[in-house]
């Protein structure tokens, strides 16, 4: 079970990227790199994390035509990320070059292919914020269909709030991979996030993976946070 946490390293800071990397051995399935890293440290900067072990889920969350997503996972795959990522709003077309490339370089690298994924709605948009940008539809029914597309693009699972997880499941079946941040424990403090899951509900509803970064990253001791909501999770 705590393979099922992904740490998110919200930092610039390539030390302590690998410090919390380090603490966590055996104590997670993996961390999580965004844009704030990427950009600020790039590749060697993620191969630093990548040397320690730690699985990764490089969250860059790629949108541009087919040919650019393309060109950038192929960019990207030989740094061997688990888990990278594109937004499903981009259409079929460039889902399906962004798997179709994951898969052909891995197959040339010789490494394995990691799970290609998407995000739908970004939680930071509201339904009045959709409709501003002249999408009618309700944020949770977006959410749904552009999973739909996603898994009928070929796409391994997508990154979903813990409100998203239940629809999601039931429109796209037991096989499809539901990452989801947005998580925290009982006793952690909640933070920015206003709508958010304990690990054990999250895991419940339906999610394989579970997104949690300042309730360890946050912690007095990282490690010690990382382990009690491992254990939770063996319990259920
Ligand atoms: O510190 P916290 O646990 O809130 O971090 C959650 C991580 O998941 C951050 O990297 C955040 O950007 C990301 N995320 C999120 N909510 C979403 C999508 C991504 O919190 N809907």
């Amino acid at each position: 079970m705590p393979k099922r946490i992904l740490v998110a390293l919200d930092t610039t800071d390539t030390a302590q990227a690998v410090d919390l990397c380090t603490s966590l051995e055996g104590l997670v399935g993996g961390v999580k790199l965004g844009l704030e890293f990427v950009s600020a440290n790039g590749p060697d900067g993620v191969r630093a994390v990548t040397d320690t072990g730690q699985p990764l889920f490089l969250d860059l969350k790629f949108h541009d035509i087919p040919n650019t997503v393309a060109a950038a996972v192929r960019s990207v795959v030989p740094l061997q990320p688990t888990i990278l990522n594109v937004h499903a709003s981009g259409g079929t077309a460039m889902m399906e070059a962004a798997r179709d490339a994951a898969r052909e370089t891995a197959r040339e690298h010789g490494v394995p292919a990691p799970m290609t994924i998407a995000v739908t709605v970004l939680t930071s948009l509201d339904d009045a914020d959709l409709a501003a940008v002249g999408q009618r539809n309700p944020a949770e029914s977006q959410a749904v269909r552009l999973a739909e597309l996603a898994k009928d693009a070929g796409l391994d699972g997508v990154v979903c709030s813990p409100k998203e997880i239940l629809a999601i499941r039931a429109a796209c079946g037991p096989d499809f991979k539901l990452i989801v941040p947005g998580i925290r424990p009982l006793w952690s403090v909640t933070g920015d996030q206003k709508r958010f899951s304990s690990p054990a509900a999250a895991i419940k509803d339906g999610a394989d993976y579970l997104v949690i970064g300042r309730p360890i990253t946050a912690a007095e001791n990282p490690a010690d946070a990382a382990r009690r909501i491992g254990d939770e999770l063996e319990e259920l």
